[in-house]
């Protein structure tokens, strides 16, 4: 038992009727209360009326840097407060100092508090400050005040006081318990949606040492990275690695991927919502970004997002800062971001598909991801990893498969290599993988063509379009001519 309860447990009888009714309505909140916001807003309601006050702060107090932030403010006609300073920051440094309720009763007359700016401004004739203990440490602040035409706070209001405080204090060691364990949890589900182990990026190409040393340099930073190439290169395990080598390792890395998903689902996803924000939402819900709050948060084929979403991703890479839905209340996030495409999103900006603010703010630091057919001699290397990593340590691939491979375009990249991998390993009854195991979609051997060159670029043209799915641009690079080329040659063709 506190000292403060020992002193005064003879005045506990001396608590109006109208006390006891708060504190026997409060026990009640406290068993129901699943959030912190709204412990605290009933909390601060409840003080407000019983004691008879005319404006309510409750502050979170972060003891390292010595500050105070509102978490809910207000005078008794319920309009809301947002500036600290229109109450008596003196006060409620005395409260922290002395770790106990304080009760003043003729503030403007008390030479040690009347200095205080805002008492003056205010003619604040009564205070009442009240700790909120969590752990032996000062969470926040409970404060209550009242000016000259209302009548002065009593001994007995400090004791309701301090009962109400234990009361919230204990709320609050649940509430906070609970949210923990929700945010725990929404981390262990997203992590099981996700890959778990630590990437291995395979490759000993100079591309690839290049592109690792490149990984290895960004990870030391808090830098936002847009990771972008074609379908398969390997942006997601980049951005894991990136995670895994920061100093954000320990926290958590949640993902979402931001392609063909409706954009309520996609938002209430990242953001979270506030409970009634729309039919179903029955209680409040934390979004992913914040729940990955210390650690990396992943953006995964971001040029797919409506414009509205584009304008709310601003705000976090801005000033990491998000809104749930249906809320009022900003909150501060401390997350790293990471992107990716496999769209040219300047392109897209250029086009006005994908605003120009959002791009910069996310090309701070772009990592392209090269296709394989760049890096052809890593094949052999992959071929034999994914051999192994499927279970097939034992397995011999002959050189005129490893030629093959070589040869192919890889569309798909290294995810298209994988299901090649397996699907020879599930053809193949020895333990040699020969060319007959190897089916490359779609694949008319090009080396093995017998006809004119001009029909060889035709067979080219319509093959490299088939796989970049028709997408001209994407083929005229590929191709290295122009856009006009393509169109000129399909006009030839008769196709367009
Ligand atoms: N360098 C690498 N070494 C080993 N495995 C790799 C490498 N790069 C990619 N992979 C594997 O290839 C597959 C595809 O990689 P990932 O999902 O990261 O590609 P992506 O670029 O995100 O593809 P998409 O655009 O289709 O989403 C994964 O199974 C990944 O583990
Ligand atoms: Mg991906």
């Amino acid at each position: 038992m506190n000292s403060f309860f020992a002193e005064n447990i003879n005045h506990i009888k001396n608590l109006s009727r109208n006390e006891f009714e708060a504190l026997y309505e409060f026990t009640e909140i406290l068993n129901t209360a699943d959030k912190q916001e709204s412990l605290i807003e009933n909390a601060m309601d409840i003080v407000i009326k019983v004691i008879n006050a005319e404006r309510g702060l409750f502050v979170r107090y972060d003891e390292v840097n010595d500050n105070f932030s509102i978490i809910t403010a207000r005078k008794i006609s319920n309009e809301n407060i947002t500036d600290l300073n229109q109450f008596s920051s003196g006060i409620l440094q005395k409260v922290i100092k002395e770790k106990k309720p304080l009760l003043y009763h003729d503030v403007m007359g008390d030479p040690n508090l009347s200095q205080f700016h805002s008492v003056q401004i205010h003619k604040i004739k009564s205070v009442i400050g009240v700790p909120i203990i969590r752990d032996g440490k000062i969470w926040g602040v409970i404060i209550a005040d009242s000016t000259l035409d209302r009548r002065e706070f009593t001994d007995e209001n400090l004791i309701f006081l301090n009962f109400f405080s234990n009361l919230v204090s204990l709320a609050l060691e649940r509430i906070i318990k609970l949210e923990e364990l929700q945010r725990e949890n929404r981390i262990l589900i997203n992590k099981l949606q996700a890959t778990e182990e630590i990437p291995e990026m395979i490759g000993g190409s100079i591309t690839m040492r290049n592109l690792a040393q490149l990984i290895y340099k960004v990870a030391q930073t808090d830098a936002t990275v847009l990771i972008y190439g074609e379908s398969g290169t390997g942006k997601e395990i980049t951005a894991k690695a990136i995670h895994q080598l920061s100093k954000r390792k320990s926290a958590p890395f949640l993902a979402q991927f931001c392609g063909s998903i409706p954009d309520s689902l996609l938002e209430s996803e990242l953001f979270g919502y506030k409970k009634g924000a729309f039919t179903g939402a029955n209680n409040d819900k934390q979004g992913l970004i914040e729940a990955a709050d210390g650690g990396t948060f992943f953006l995964d084929e971001i040029a797919d997002i409506s414009s509205a979403l584009q304008a709310k991703l601003l705000r976090v890479l801005e000033n990491r800062e998000i809104i749930r839905l249906g809320d009022t209340k900003v909150k501060k996030v401390d997350v790293r971001i990471l992107a990716a495409t496999n769209k040219d999103l300047n392109v897209l900006t250029k086009d006005g598909r994908f605003r120009e603010d959002l791009f910069y703010r996310l090309n701070v630091f772009p990592i392209k991801m090269p296709p394989l057919r760049e890096r052809r001699e890593d094949i052999p290397l992959l071929a034999k990893h994914f051999a192994k990593k499927l279970g097939r340590a034992d397995i011999f691939i002959e050189p005129a498969v490893i030629k093959k491979l070589e040869n192919y375009y890889w569309p798909g990249n290294i995810r298209q290599l994988i299901n090649v991998i397996q699907r020879a390993l599930i053809l193949c009854d020895t333990n040699k993988i020969q060319t007959e195991h190897i089916i490359l979609e779609d694949s008319k051997d090009l080396t093995d063509f017998q006809g004119t060159l001009q029909e060889f670029e035709m067979l080219l043209l319509k093959k490299r379009l088939e796989e970049f799915n028709g997408n001209r641009t994407l083929t005229a690079k590929s191709l290295d001519v122009s856009v006009r080329w393509i169109q000129l040659k399909l006009k030839e063709l008769g196709e367009q």
